[in-house]
């Protein structure tokens, strides 16, 4: 009997694969026997992967990727899931927002997720089949900084709960994954202004680590399969444990460390 853990005979559209968590999501879904599309800004981050197929689009333009992925959904076909991971931020805190970063930062990780998606979103409600994973953050569900990236990134839980309700009926399910902290490029900027800062990150942690990106990727694989055929709406923190409380509180005021 096959696992409902498996995806052999799925094909798996991942925007971001050539990011640091998108490499491990194609690596995982590849390892659950599924073919991967890797989608990204430029070919060259998908040199070098493991892909059945690729697909390019800049989210911060989302005309263009709504474009793009019609033409590929009319070449190939649609998926039977797709993993919505690409994501980018600068802007730490407010002192680092205006009306542009906000646009931009909005644009990137909410509009252009959405334009990404919706086509594929309708393509499989018409097969009647389909399965989305949004790779959102924890800067979604409580505020670590970032204040435009997080808002756009709650705007992602309200969307994957949008399909889940307004195409469930459609055998369309939509979930979302919030990573804590993964040391990956997207922290290469922060580690270049300070190398000593993961030992400022480490004590929030009640693991003691950061996340890897593995530990995302096999929750994203875990959506897709028929494993989750029941779950859909849902928002699953992979974030070594940052949401269940306040360990610095506990350590600090009450343990005395
Ligand atoms: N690394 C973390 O600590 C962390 C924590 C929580 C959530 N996340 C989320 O996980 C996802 C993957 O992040 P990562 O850590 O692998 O980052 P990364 O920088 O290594 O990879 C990001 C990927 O997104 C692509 N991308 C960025 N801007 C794009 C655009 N305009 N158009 C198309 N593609 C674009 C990049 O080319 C790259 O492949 C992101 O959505 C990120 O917000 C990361």
């Amino acid at each position: 009997m096959t696992s409902p853990f498996r995806l052999d005979g799925k094909t798996v559209l991942i925007s971001g694969a050539g990011g640091g968590i998108g490499q491990s999501l194609v690596k995982a879904f590849r390892d659950a026997g599924a073919k991967v599309v890797g989608g990204d800004r430029e070919a060259s981050m998908l040199e070098g992967l493991d892909l059945a197929g690729q697909v390019l689009f800049d989210l911060a333009d989302p005309k263009a990727t709504r474009t793009s992925i019609e033409r590929y959904l009319a070449a190939h076909g649609t998926p039977d899931a797709v993993v919505s991971n690409a994501g980018f931020t600068r802007a730490e805190h407010f002192g680092q927002v205006d009306d542009d970063v906000w646009a931009s930062e909005l644009a990137i990780n909410l509009n252009g997720a959405y334009a990404m998606t919706d086509p594929i979103v309708n393509a499989m409600a018409k097969r009647g089949s389909g399965s989305l994973v949004f790779i959102s953050s924890v800067n979604a569900l409580a505020h670590y900084g970032n204040p435009a990236y997080a808002a756009a990134k709650a705007g992602l839980v309200a969307y994957a709960k949008a399909i889940a309700v307004e195409r469930g009926g459609e055998g369309v399910r939509a979930n979302v994954v919030a990573p804590g902290s993964v040391r990956t490029p997207a922290w290469d900027h922060r580690l270049a202004a300070d190398p000593t800062l993961l030992d400022n990150v480490l004590p929030h942690y009640p693991l003691g680590r950061m996340v890897l990106p593995v530990e995302v990727a096999n929750a994203a694989v875990f959506f897709c399969s028929d494993a989750a055929s029941g779950i859909t709406g849902t928002v699953l923190p992979v974030d070594a444990g940052l949401m269940a409380g306040n360990l610095r509180f506990v350590d600090e005021v009450l343990r005395g460390k």
